[in-house]
């Protein structure tokens, strides 16, 4: 199939399994380009330059094929000035800017031939990242895994295939070929695909939380406060029921002060970012499992590559 994306990063069919904090990783990555389609993996899941860099030279070494690199751009990434560099000079082949403003980021990126996708949720934001120089929108609709954005796919695609000239790459609520047909005949020139991957044989997230991408559905995915200080899209296991999904009261007071509200939501996002780490890869009953609720569809654990031949098989 020929799109806008598969034109631009030369790949067989128009999708990127999409970064996810915590559960992306190399291998990953590497089966979804074998498989034909490309992957991002965010800067945020490795702790140190080192391992960021040995990630991405470890992919590189087993395929000459495209990816890309994850970067978080706003204060609450203290390492993003040395992954920018690291992602430059090894020469990745796009980046996905979440958060904060590209503007440094495509600046840089574009005198290496390195292009930058930036995610939206509006046309006001797009537009901006437009004119920024970004050279497609990732368009994060109401049913993503992680952070969604506000509107549905058809009517977020549309308002910015309508208002734009950007490739549009829709992100959210996909995971069978069905979805995939539709997504495109809305008009999007690719998709971006999360949770199915992490009922993936290659994902490392504890069997615990693969079972749950597997039992839950789509009505057990609930919208938190609690974890990054910003909506998130998780599975509401007992923990995440008893803890409540909203501010608390002395949070909703400091919420009102500019300056406190930061803080406030500094230490939601540290100590989320540390629940969530322990629920990822250890058994606890603190369980909070980020996922969308595309999780409906989604049956067995497999290969990356029996997932992707699934997902581009009415694709041709
Ligand atoms: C477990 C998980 C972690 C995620 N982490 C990130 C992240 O670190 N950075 C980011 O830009 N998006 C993140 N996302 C959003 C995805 O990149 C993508 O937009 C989303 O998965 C698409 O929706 P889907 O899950 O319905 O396929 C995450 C999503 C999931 C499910």
């Amino acid at each position: 199939m020929n799109t806008a994306l598969t034109r631009m990063l030369a790949i067989e069919y128009p999708i990127i399994m999409a970064p996810m904090f915590l559960v992306s990783n190399t291998n990953m990555v590497i089966e979804a380009l074998k498989s034909g389609i490309t992957a991002a993996i965010p800067a945020l899941n490795f702790k140190t330059d080192a391992e960021l860099r040995q990630a991405i030279e470890s992919i590189q070494k087993e395929t000459q094929k495209p990816f890309g690199i994850n970067l978080i751009v706003n204060k609450s990434n203290p390492g993003y000035q040395q992954q920018l560099k690291t992602l430059i000079e090894l020469n990745v082949a796009f980046v996905i800017t979440s958060l904060g403003n590209p503007k440094e980021v495509i600046e840089k990126c574009h005198k290496q031939g390195i292009k930058v996708f930036c995610d939206v949720v509006d046309l006001d934001y797009a537009q901006k990242v437009e004119a920024l120089g970004a050279d497609a929108l990732i368009a994060v609709n109401n049913k993503a895994g992680g952070h969604p954005g506000k509107l549905d796919s058809a009517t977020l695609i549309n308002l910015l295939k309508t208002n734009c000239k950007l490739p549009v790459i829709s992100a959210g609520g996909v995971a069978t070929a069905g979805e995939v047909a539709i997504t495109l005949q809305c008009g999007a020139d690719g998709l971006s695909i999360g949770t199915v991957f992490i009922a993936s044989n290659e994902c490392r997230v504890s069997d615990e939380y693969k079972q749950a991408v597997l039992t839950y559905g789509a009505a057990d995915i609930v919208s938190t406060d609690k974890m990054s200080g910003s909506p998130l899209h998780v599975i509401k296991t007992p923990y995440v029921e008893a803890i409540g999904t909203k501010a608390n009261v002395l949070e909703r007071l400091l919420n009102r002060h500019k300056w406190l509200k930061k803080q406030v939501k500094k230490i939601i996002f540290k100590r989320g970012m540390r629940t969530m780490e322990k629920a990822a890869f250890s058994a606890t009953y603190r369980n909070v499992w980020v996922a969308g609720p595309s999780i409906e569809n989604i049956k067995s654990i497999r290969p990356v590559s029996a997932i992707v031949a699934d997902l581009v098989q009415n694709i041709n």
